[in-house]
Formats: C-alpha cells, sequence, structure tokens
C-alpha cells in the first residue's frame, strides 16, 4: 500500500505562527534569567540540520557511525523483536538514514511515519523513501515532536513500534527524558515497542574530543543558534564576541554545550536588551551519557522494559529494543 506524499501533515497543534511565538518566548525566558540557558531544538534550522549531518561524519563524533554498525549487526534480531506487519513511528527522522536498516530487515512493514521539525528535509525523505520501499506507507508529519501529537490514521498494522535513534535522548534533562518516553509509551500502546539509541558513559577525553572536533563544525553549529536568533528575532549578537565551550560534568553525567561572552556587552533580542558580563555563558545543550542503572531507570519509569540491549566491541554506545510492560 502507498500514500501519495505531499507537504507533510503539519501537526495541529505546532502551526508556524504559534510556533515562533513560543521560540520568541522561550527563549526571551531563557536570556533573562540569571543562568542564561536556551532550548537545544532550536540548533535545527536548515542550517543547523546540514551542520549537525557535518558533525555526524566528524572522525571526534563516534555516536552516529557507532550505533549505526550496532544497527547493522542487530537489524535481523530487532526485526525478529518487533515481528510482522509493524508501523514504524522515528522521531526526528532527520535525513532519514539510520531508518533503512530496519526497513530492510523489517518482515513486511507496513508503515512508517517519519517525525520532524524540518519541513524541507522531511518531504526529501519522504519522497526518496517512497520511490525506494512502494510498499511502506510513509507519513510524514511535520511537528516538534516533544510535544502530544496526533499520529496519522494508518492500516493494517500489527503493532506500533516507536525509533527514538542518535542518542537524542541525551539532550532531554532526565524529567523530560522521562515525561517523554512516558509519552512514547502512550503513543504505542499496551502491544507497542521502542528502539531507542542511546549514548554511554565513557572516558572524558573521548566525550570532550566529540563536542569540540578539530575542524570546528561543533563550534559553527553551535554558534549558529545566535546567528538563528538575529534572523527569527530581530537580534543583534556578533558572533564574534561569543566562543563556543563543551565539556564533561561528571556528577551529572553530562557533556555541557555553552556559548561564552568574550566581553561585557548588550544584545537586543525581540526588543529587549540582555546583558552579558565577560565570561558568562549561555548553556545551550546537555547531551546525557547513561549507564546501566540509569537506562533501567528511565525505562522502567515510562512503563517500557529492556528485551534485548547491543552495544558496540568499544562499549561506547547502546542500542535497546523495549516493549511497552
Ligand atoms: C542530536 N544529539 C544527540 C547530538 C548530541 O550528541 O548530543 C547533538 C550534538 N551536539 C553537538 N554535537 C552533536
Amino acid at each position: 500500500m502507498t500514500t501519495p506524499v505531499e507537504a507533510p501533515r503539519e501537526s495541529a497543534r505546532n502551526s508556524g505562527v504559534s510556533a515562533q511565538r513560543s521560540m520568541q518566548q522561550e527563549v526571551l525566558a531563557g536570556l533573562l534569567t540569571t543562568r542564561k540557558r536556551l532550548n537545544p531544538k532550536y540548533f535545527y534550522d536548515s542550517v543547523g540540520a546540514r551542520l549537525f549531518e557535518r558533525i555526524t561524519t566528524l572522525n571526534a563524533y563516534y555516536p552516529t557511525r557507532t550505533e549505526l554498525a550496532i544497527l547493522r549487526d542487530a537489524a535481523g534480531e530487532i526485526a525478529d523483536l518487533a515481528g510482522p506487519r509493524v508501523a514504524l513511528i522515528e522521531y526526528g527522522s532527520g535525513a532519514g538514514t539510520k531508518v533503512r536498516l530496519l526497513l530492510d530487515a523489517l518482515d513486511n512493514p507496513v508503515a512508517y511515519v517519519p517525525i520532524d521539525i524540518a519541513g524541507e528535509q522531511l518531504r526529501q525523505v519522504a519522497l526518496a523513501l517512497r520511490d525506494d520501499y512502494p510498499t511502506v506507507a510513509i507519513h510524514p508529519v511535520r511537528a516538534d515532536y516533544t510535544r502530544a501529537l496526533d499520529l496519522p490514521k494508518m492500516e493494517g498494522e500489527s503493532r506500533h513500534v516507536a525509533f527514538f535513534p542518535g542518542s537524542t535522548i541525551g539532550n532531554f534533562e532526565p524529567s523530560a527524558a522521562a515525561s517523554f518516553l512516558r509519552g512514547v509509551r502512550d503513543t504505542v500502546g499496551d502491544d507497542g515497542a521502542m528502539i531507542l539509541g542511546i549514548d554511554r558513559v565513557k572516558d572524558v577525553d573521548t566525550l570532550e574530543a566529540a563536542y569540540n572536533d578539530p575542524e570546528g563544525v561543533t563550534a559553527r553549529f553551535n554558534l549558529n543558534l545566535l546567528t538563528r536568533i538575529n534572523r527569527e528575532l530581530n537580534a543583534s549578537f556578533m558572533l564574534d564576541r561569543f566562543t563556543h565551550r563543551a565539556w564533561w560534568n561528571s556528577s551529572e553525567s553530562r557533556i555541557e554545550m555553552h556559548l561564552e561572552s568574550q566581553i561585557t556587552q548588550e544584545v537586543e533580542v525581540a526588543g529587549r536588551q540582555v546583558r552579558f558580563d565577560a565570561g558568562e555563558t549561555i548553556w545551550t545543550e546537555s547531551s546525557y551519557k547513561y549507564d546501566r542503572p540509569m537506562l533501567d531507570a528511565l525505562v522502567r519509569n515510562a512503563g517500557f522494559t529492556v528485551v534485548c540491549l547491543w552495544t558496540d566491541p568499544g562499549e561506547r554506545f547502546w542500542v535497546a529494543f523495549l516493549d511497552a510492560t
């Protein structure tokens, strides 16, 4: 069964105007507090999405190639656990590369629902997948998947299987990760399952190198957030007055990314003045790394159980198959 791939369906709860308004409110709230921070979801405008794709190819950035290798090796076992005729729902589908490994291995998958905020990339991915997998109904949904969303109506699926690769779960604060997973559990239902990619705690050098690449792509990715805010919220950030910083915070089990103000300065954002001291930072991202007890607690609290866990020879990354309990 195929469905036409037109413009991605836009979730009614995420229309363009309200998204812009909520971005302005959220950015201002984050910059007008003492501990300045921005939501990492705003990294992904079209330039940010392209920079992130470059990051995934960098030598220092091990997660993507490690997860791909695990998925390649485990695809057959994953397909056995998922069973026939599943509807696969991917949260944050991006370039749509990893899902091909699953679609190739799964037994007669009936539908694929890529959910992403980047509309043009989503449309392109959906078109390409429709060509390559003509028996799979492709239902792109343009939405911020961190919010409640309505799934398109599908037909003939045996169960819903969520796919959330890339350790994007690591970019959620622990409480947000827990409520996101609970939302996924509600969406897939009592017969549902989830395939989750999650980065593991490891030595500090490997971790810090992954977020401080010598090519400077991660720095550009981080600074692009200011370019986006300049363009979309009428702001006056001067990029050469901020520096990319990333370090491992072991007590919180996370990489923190910041933008550090080089000087004392004032920046206008959406008509408001934001003051920075020299050395003050905007905290732009956390990337939590999990050990087994952390993973078990996260999964259990969301109403899932770990059925199978695959890792790589270097024990850097996990792919987990979770069943709803
Ligand atoms: C998308 N996410 C899992 C990436 C990470 O590793 O936390 C985003 C990223 N930030 C800097 N480099 C990559």
